[in-house]
């Protein structure tokens, strides 16, 4: 067959693509071990794993089983675990008060996490929600969330997390202000060492769904009429209040910034990395493992492709911190 072209092409693309050895040398993006941070779900009780049904594969754990699949987690070289309790509804109220109970099931956790395992690094989430009887991240009063009153409480809390041995305090709650308010009270107490990654641009996202099933904290309806987080948590719409968000957080004192959920905001994870002198954090959020889980179990998707692809674009976006509900099965793939 007659060949047309060659002399008029002296640029193929597709030579870097020609074999397995030259598309590693010419690969751009490199999604390690450590970059993970696993999520985990933990209850107050004993031998307790119990499944979450709109995300498969994912428990609430009792501490004892939580130190056992810390221990795999570690074993698999992943640097971090990322800790969100389920609190039994009769400790839930207006005030989020269990939350500074040190008798209560997080600083219980931390503790045991970093005495089985020291090397692993435990992040806490600072947020009411867990604890509120409203499902909301801060104090609810009269229909509105009350910004400076739930300041004091969240930067408790840090203190809290801290004294029982966390490592990285990340306030997912969307306050103003709350990086300021935490970063004075851990210093005072003498915890200058324990680092801040901030939620920095959290969405107002539908994706958040299975998470709140898994811990039973979904905004409370008020008076019969539901209630949203709109007021707090970022428009979906808005790439521009991001770097708004990121300013404040780094001045406030921020040793890491986080865009949540991750692939529908590449672009904001990409303007953040661009921006930023400090590491870059995403959440592969619930509703993003889910989606893909469902499509895999109905046979749609290729479990391991699916979700290399989706994490190697939030690496390539510039996160170099990756929450995921995959974390395991991903440093395992990684390894082989
Ligand atoms: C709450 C919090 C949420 C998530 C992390 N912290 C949910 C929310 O804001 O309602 C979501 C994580 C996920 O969906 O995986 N402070």
């Amino acid at each position: 067959m007659e060949t047309t072209f060659p002399f008029l092409m002296p640029k193929r693309p597709r030579r870097l693509r020609a074999s397995k050895g030259i598309r590693r040398l010419a690969r751009e993006t490199r999604l390690s071990v450590d970059n993970l941070v696993a999520p985990l779900f933990i209850v107050d009780g004993k031998g307790i794993k119990d499944p979450i049904d709109a995300m498969p594969g994912q428990y609430r754990l009792s501490i004892d089983v939580l130190l056992q699949e810390v221990n795999e987690i570690y074993d698999l070289g992943i640097p971090a675990i990322a800790l969100f309790p389920a609190i039994e509804d009769s400790l839930k109220d207006p005030y989020g008060t269990e939350c500074l109970n040190e008798k209560g099931l997080y600083p219980k956790a931390i503790q045991a996490v970093k005495s089985a395992c020291p090397g692993l690094l435990v992040i806490t989430d600072v947020a009411l929600d867990p604890y509120s009887s409203d499902g909301h991240d801060g104090i609810v009063d009269g229909g509105v969330i009350d910004n400076d009153t739930t300041l004091a409480v969240l930067a408790k809390m840090a203190v809290l997390h801290a004294e029982s041995g966390a490592d990285i305090i990340a306030p997912s709650d969307m306050m103003d202000g709350r990086v300021m308010a935490i970063r004075e009270r851990l210093d005072e107490a003498g915890h200058i060492n324990v680092a801040i990654l901030s939620y920095t641009a959290k969405y107002a996202s539908a994706y958040y769904g299975p998470f709140r099933e898994a811990l039973d904290s979904a905004p409370k309806a008020l008076d019969g009429v539901p209630t949203d987080k709109k007021t707090y948590q970022m428009d979906p719409a808005n790439g521009e209040e991001a770097l708004r968000e990121l300013h404040i957080d780094l001045e406030e004192g921020a040793d890491m910034v986080m865009v949540k959920p991750a692939i529908n905001y590449l672009d904001v994870i990409h303007r953040l990395s661009m921006e930023s002198d400090v590491p870059v954090a995403a959440y592969h959020v619930s509703g993003e493992y889910s989606m893909i889980k469902a499509a895999v179990q109905a046979g749609w998707l290729d479990e391991k492709a699916a979700v290399l692809e989706a994490t190697t674009a939030i690496r390539r976006a510039g996160a170099s911190v990756i929450f995921t509900y995959f974390a395991k099965q991903i440093a395992s793939w990684l390894k082989s």
